[in-house]
């Protein structure tokens, strides 16, 4: 352990840290987010899902990636990857919309850099909505 992470120093290699990013999206993509999240995942999920204490708890802090990746890999259930990667990163915005991130000038981007460079703030704070 100590010898890999004296060759990491001596390569001077850094993991790649997930910043916090205050307003990683816009406020149109979240309403085109809003849209596909309709089309495609409500006939499972109420939106209310995406901004409860557990989903909050599960993602918060974590890079934007690794929840872009999770929608990717895995939904919508049954055709998983079936969508065009920017169409998860517009939903990804929609839920940053419903866990209370502010809004900000640049859409969130599909790039899988990019994405884990982005943490995610989710604010305890947000309005949950409460109907489907
Ligand atoms: C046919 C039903 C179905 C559809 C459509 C569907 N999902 Fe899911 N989703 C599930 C099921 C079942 C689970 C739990 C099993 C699992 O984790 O794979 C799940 C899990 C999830 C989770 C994990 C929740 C957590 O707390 O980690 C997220 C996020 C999610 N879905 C988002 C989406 C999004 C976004 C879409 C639309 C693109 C979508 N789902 C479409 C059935 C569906």
């Amino acid at each position: 352990m100590l010898l890999l992470a004296a060759a990491c120093l001596a390569l001077g290699a850094r993991p790649a840290r997930a910043q916090e990013v205050r307003a990683p999206y816009t406020e149109q993509q979240a309403v085109v987010g809003e849209a596909y999240f309709r089309g495609y995942c409500l006939e499972c999920h109420g939106a209310a899902d995406m901004a409860n204490e557990s989903f909050k708890a599960k993602w918060h802090g974590r890079p934007a990636f690794d929840l872009f990746e999770r929608l990717r890999t895995s939904m919508p259930d049954g055709a998983p990857g079936s969508l065009p990667r920017q169409t998860y990163a517009d939903i990804v915005a929609y839920f940053l919309k419903l866990n209370g991130v502010p809004v900000g000038a640049m859409p969130l981007g599909a790039d899988s850099l990019v994405l884990s460079r982005v943490r995610l703030e989710l604010r305890a704070s947000a309005t949950t909505p409460s109907t489907r």
